[in-house]
C-alpha cells in the first residue's frame, strides 16, 4: 500500500488532480494505493493537532500515516517553496513513528518555470531530519495548467516518461 499525500488543503487544487492520476496508475500497475489530501484536515488543525494535541477527526489519518510503508507526497510551489500546510502537517504528525524509517518519492508542481525546485530541495532535508528515506528521482512538473487533459490524464510524452520511471521506481523502493 502506497499512501499519496497530496501537500495542500487548496480546494480545487492541481495536486489533487496528479494525485489522482498516480492513484489511477498505481492501481493500472495492480499496486494499491490511497490519497491523503490536505483538505481533509481540521479546519482548526493548528489548535486541535499540535503539540500532543489529537482530535477525533484528524485520528484516522494519523492511523492511516503510521501504517504506511511508501508515501509519495505531490508538493506545490507556493511562494517560492513548499505549503506552509504540509509542514504543519508533518508537525501535527506522531513523532517519530509516522514516517521514521519509511520511503517516500517526492514531486514537486508549479504553475511557472521551476516545478518547485527549491520547495522539494527544502522538504528533502525535512524528510531526512525525520529519516525518511527519499527516493533519488525527485520529479518537478512545471506549468501544470497545461500538463492535463479534460478527464485529468497526463498526456505529454516527456511528462509520462518520467512520470512512468518513478512509478517503477517507487514500486521498486
Ligand atoms: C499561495 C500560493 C503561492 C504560489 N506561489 C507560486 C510560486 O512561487 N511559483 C509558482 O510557479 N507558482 C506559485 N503558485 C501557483 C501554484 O504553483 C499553482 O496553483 C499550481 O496549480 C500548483 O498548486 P495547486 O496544487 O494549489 O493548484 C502559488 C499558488 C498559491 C496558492
Amino acid at each position: 500500500m502506497i499512501t499519496i499525500i497530496a501537500g495542500t488543503n487548496r480546494p480545487a487544487s492541481k495536486t489533487l488532480t496528479l494525485a489522482n492520476y498516480y492513484h489511477n496508475a498505481l492501481n493500472q500497475r495492480g499496486i494499491s494505493s490511497e490519497i491523503i489530501s490536505l483538505a481533509e484536515l481540521p479546519a482548526d488543525f493548528i489548535a486541535s493537532d499540535l503539540y500532543g494535541k489529537r482530535s477525533e477527526m484528524f485520528k484516522p489519518i494519523q492511523e492511516k500515516i503510521s501504517a504506511s510503508t511508501k508515501f509519495l507526497f505531490v508538493v506545490p510551489e507556493y511562494n517560492g517553496g513548499f505549503p506552509g500546510v504540509l509542514k504543519t502537517f508533518i508537525d501535527g504528525c506522531t513523532f517519530p513513528d509516522s514516517f521514521y524509517g519509511k520511503k517516500a518519492a517526492l514531486t514537486g508542481i508549479s504553475s511557472g518555470k521551476y516545478g518547485n525546485i527549491r520547495g522539494i530541495e527544502h522538504f528533502t532535508g525535512i524528510c531526512h531530519y525525520i529519516h525518511l528515506h527519499v527516493m533519488p528521482l525527485r520529479l518537478h512538473i512545471p506549468t501544470i495548467d497545461k500538463e492535463f487533459d479534460h478527464h485529468g490524464n497526463l498526456f505529454k510524452e516527456d511528462t509520462l516518461r518520467f512520470v512512468n520511471q518513478q512509478i517503477e521506481q517507487l514500486i521498486a523502493f
